[in-house]
């Protein structure tokens, strides 16, 4: 079951069957960064759609964006991020590992002071020599822009998404003519450099994210913040089971430098509850460090009251990668169906990789026109696979594995009477259905899960 399924367990399937491979393998990997193979780019799509139609589509007053990944650097100086984006970090003396401190010391907490005092007596878990004190570490990874390496062309890979729509604030209001409140929703490439990338998909320094920055008057702020935090659990819950979500508030000394208020929604992985979204009140803090350090006016002026103020964001910021590995998680499940392990991803549909496979019982030149042919009337409606080789048996257990809700087997009879079995994957029961009937009874029993 989900809540039993292991980090090997789910690595394994996830290369297995080509949903996720370390990057650059065969030159023995890169720490923290991953690529997504046939199946896993076709889910993490499904994810990413399922986001968009959520905050874009549903909300008549979001919009969508998709600015670059290289900003001027003075954004990150505006930002905060040069300064302040950083995870406090000790070394050992010995055997030069580097590692998180607040992990290490296991405290929800960057304050250097803090960290110092519970990480007294601590040693090295690798070879238990000495620790230094913990001091800051900056996570933005710096690039060059031209040809020359010096200085003047430093600038960095953005660490969250969300400064490319402050930057667009202004022009998203003049060709949208959005009046307050509204929002700008963008998904995107992020990199950071993490100290101790790890747990898979969890900590990676290259992600992706997928943000929407909510601007408000400021005394709306604490009202929004409520109505778009209850709103994200809301859209969890359809993919991720209850029982395994929940809310955790940020303590001061954890809230990050824009944050005046910071909850997030956890899951439970098998290392514990853990973030997969955070939902943020950022104040007035991006508008007006943008406002003064690119000497753009970013305040809101109200024609109806007439008020002129900075607006303050509400933010919801979830990451790609980490809600993949949750929901993998969640789906992750293993059945003994007469004496045999079956394991299977029980998606939700929206987001199968695969949404109908079709199978002739066997490899046969009488069934396989029929069958090409009914994979041929589904084919431009749904992601579907044909598959003819191996029993039938093992290709179940295959579209099993890879979560596909439905397959449609096409065997000796079916020449006869023009029908197919329809089998569902979590109950495994079977429909006969006319082949004429095929697209509503798919179209229905999708709906069913
Ligand atoms: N703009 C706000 C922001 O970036 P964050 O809490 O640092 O806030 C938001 O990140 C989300 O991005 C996290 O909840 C997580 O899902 C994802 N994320 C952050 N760092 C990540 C990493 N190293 N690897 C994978 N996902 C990450």
């Amino acid at each position: 079951m989900a809540e039993t399924v292991s980090m090997e367990q789910l690595v394994s399937l996830a290369k297995r069957r080509g949903f996720v491979f370390q990057a650059s393998e065969i030159y023995g990997g890169i720490s923290g960064i991953y690529d997504w193979g046939p199946y896993g780019v076709e889910f993490k799509n499904n994810l990413k759609t399922a986001w968009w139609q959520e905050m874009v589509y549903q909300h008549t007053d979001v919009v969508g964006v998709d600015s670059a990944i290289i900003q001027n650097p003075r954004v990150w100086e505006a930002s905060g991020h040069v300064e302040k984006f950083t995870d406090p970090m000790v070394d050992c003396r010995k055997c030069k590992n580097r590692y998180r401190a607040d992990k290490l010391a296991d405290l929800d907490t960057a304050d250097l002071a803090e960290l110092s005092a519970a990480l007294k007596d601590t040693k090295c878990p690798n070879c238990g020599g000495a620790l230094t004190e913990p001091r800051p570490f900056n996570m933005m990874l710096k690039t060059y822009l031209g040809a020359v390496e010096d200085t003047a062309t430093v600038t960095y890979l953005r660490p969250e998404t969300c400064q490319g729509i402050y930057t667009n604030y202004q022009n998203v209001r003049d060709t949208t003519r959005q009046k307050l409140p509204f929002g700008i929703a963008q998904i995107g490439k992020a990199f950071r450099n993490e100290i101790t990338p790890q747990d898979f998909l969890f900590r990676q320094r290259e992600f992706e994210q997928m943000e929407m920055q909510y601007f408000v008057h400021p005394d709306e702020a604490d009202k929004t913040f409520a109505r778009w935090k209850q709103a994200r659990m809301d859209w969890h819950q359809k993919y991720l089971r209850k029982a395994n979500l929940r809310f955790r508030e940020h303590g001061a000394g954890e809230r990050a430098h824009y944050a005046r208020a910071a909850w997030d929604i956890e899951y439970q992985f098998s290392f514990g509850f853990k973030e997969v979204e955070g939902v943020h009140n950022r104040g007035d803090w991006d508008l007006s460090r943008h406002t003064q350090y690119s000497g753009q006016d970013l305040s809101y002026f109200d024609e109806t009251t007439k008020a002129k103020y900075i607006p303050w964001v509400i933010e919801t910021s979830v990451g790609v990668d980490r809600l993949a590995l949750a929901v993998l998680s969640d789906a992750y499940t293993e059945e003994e169906v007469k004496g045999e392990k079956r394991v299977v991803l029980k998606f939700h549909p929206d987001i199968a990789p695969v949404k109908v496979a079709v199978l002739p019982l066997s490899k046969n030149d009488k069934l396989t026109p029929l069958a090409r042919a009914v994979w041929q009337q589904l084919a431009g409606r749904y992601n579907s696979e044909y598959d003819e080789t191996q029993s039938i048996g093992r290709r179940y257990r295959r579209q099993d594995e890879i979560g596909t809700p439905l397959c449609v087997t096409v065997d000796f009879e079916s020449l006869d009477d023009q029908a197919v079995t329809i089998r569902h994957r979590d109950t495994m029961a079977q429909e006969r259905v006319k082949v004429a009937e095929l697209d509503r009874a798919i179209s229905d029993q999708l709906k069913s899960f």
